[in-house]
């Protein structure tokens, strides 16, 4: 099942996107969430944050890190998940779990991570925001629609896209370690939040095009319960 509201604009994404978490997170007070990090999401938990909830039962997992930031640089997707998300929704700090992106051995981080999620019991709802090129977390074009947590080279076009946060836009890792996108079909639903006319093009063809590893976010297609909230610039072409 896939159902879509559109909403005038960004500040509306955040407000269905929180009002729809907020319903599970009252109904299942240990519910696992997956955050994501990017500017879509950041609506969202400005809005769920305003719900007032005991979130002190909820455990969060992000879908994805950077590989090779000293620890603590605030770009960092521990350190954004932090001021984002575990901060502002008064998350207990030792419920949130970000890929360890400084461990000596990324590819053993990266499948302890998604045994982790597994322990967890899975993944209740997994916040989702699109890439330009239809990367789904830091899956970039070419993933294998049943890849696994794992170690991956970021493409030029996202390392530039993501040049904006740091301070010297060659800082910007080569590497990553994101949730797969086997792992990401396995959250019992997935909320993608889309805001602006530059995702237009590439909603539409996660939407409605063929399911490829071409673009990523396709594989919402073959996922029993998806919810996608889009402001009306990006579902123009919906
Ligand atoms: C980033 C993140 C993704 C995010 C995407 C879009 O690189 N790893 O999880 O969905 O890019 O970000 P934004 O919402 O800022 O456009």
């Amino acid at each position: 099942m896939m159902e879509i509201f559109v909403v005038p604009d960004a500040e509306g994404t955040g407000a269905v996107a929180a009002g729809i978490l907020a319903a599970v997170i009252r109904s299942r007070p240990d519910a696992v969430l997956g955050v994501a990090t990017g500017g879509s999401p950041l609506p969202v938990y400005v809005a769920l944050a305003g719900h007032g909830l005991d979130m002190s039962g909820i455990r969060g997992f992000a879908l994805d890190e950077y590989v090779g930031l000293p620890a603590g640089h605030p770009e960092s997707y521990a350190e954004v998940v932090r001021r984002e998300v575990t901060e502002r929704l008064h998350l207990v700090p030792a419920n949130v779990f970000v890929p360890d992106g400084g461990a000596e051995n990324p590819d053993v981080a990266a499948r302890d991570y998604d045994r982790a999620i597994a322990k967890a019991g899975g993944i209740d709802v997994q916040i989702l925001g699109i890439g330009h090129n239809g990367h789904l977390a830091f899956n970039e074009p070419g993933s294998a629609l049943d890849s696994r947590t794992r170690v991956e080279l970021l493409t030029e076009r996202t390392r530039q896209a993501n040049a904006r946060y740091f301070d010297i836009p060659d800082d910007v890792p080569e590497r990553c370690i994101t949730q797969g996108l086997g792992t990401i079909l396995e959250a019992r639903q997935l909320l993608l939040v889309v805001n602006g006319a530059d995702k237009a093009d590439i909603l539409r063809e996660a939407l409605a095009g063929p399911v490829s590893p071409e673009c990523p976010a396709s594989v919402l297609q073959l996922h029993p319960h998806v919810t996608v909230v889009a402001d009306e610039a990006a579902a123009a072409r919906l």
